[in-house]
């Protein structure tokens, strides 16, 4: 298979590439306003959120600060196990500053809690959580989630960064996941049966 937009996995379009252009820029917009006249620093947490972050931060009309921090969950390609682990770390110091956590999708909200926990217990100034994309049943209240791009169905979603197996992240638009016509995921499947 030599292109990517002939790959089976790759089904219905669930948000274009056109919305989220438009979307982003809104929040953008919002978040300029929120931090009139102070310089946030944006933590992008890799690897899903790096193209919502950085399209984002050119959205934002600050000055500003990125950093990037990297979690890994254990689990199968499209199944968290429950079990964050912090893969990399901040470079900086956010002691006294204004944070701005990218996330890339809010799904059970536990990688959320966990990064929550672990950046308050650094004294930001202030702590506030933009998500692109939030389950439709996740209680973005209670996680406080304080800007959303797009709630979204239970379907497994890829592209805009979002991942399967590290694949699809270059995708110029979010779409449904096909496992049964990824060639990948079959060729997996039979090689676990045949074991
Ligand atoms: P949570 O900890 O259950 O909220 O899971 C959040 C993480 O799971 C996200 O940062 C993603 O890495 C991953 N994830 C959840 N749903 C999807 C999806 O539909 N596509 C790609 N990654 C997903
Ligand atoms: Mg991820």
């Amino acid at each position: 298979m030599a292109r990517l937009s002939e790959d089976g996995g790759i089904g219905d379009v669930m948000i274009s590439e056109a919305e989220l252009v438009e979307r982003v820029r809104v929040l953008g917009e919002e978040i300029t306003t929120a931090y009139e006249g102070r310089r946030p620093l944006l933590i992008c947490v890799l690897k899903g959120a790096y193209v919502f972050a950085t399209d984002l931060a050119r959205s934002v009309d600050l000055p500003l600060e990125i950093d990037f921090i990297a979690l890994s969950s254990y689990g199968s390609s499209t199944q968290t196990s429950g079990v964050v682990r912090l893969v990399k770390d901040l470079d900086s110091d956010i002691a006294g500053r204004d944070v701005v956590l990218v996330e890339d999708i809010i799904d059970s909200g536990l990688t959320l809690r966990y990064l929550r926990r672990s950046l308050e217990a650094r004294s930001p100034a202030s702590l506030e959580v933009v998500s692109l994309l939030a389950r439709e049943r996740a209680d973005l209240e209670s996680l406080q989630v304080r800007w959303c791009g797009f709630r979204i169905p239970d379907d497994f979603v890829i592209g805009y960064g979002l991942d399967v197996d590290q694949r699809y992240r270059n995708l110029r638009y979010l779409a449904r996941y096909e496992p049964d016509a990824d060639p990948l995921h079959q060729q997996r499947v039979e090689g676990v049966a045949a074991r």
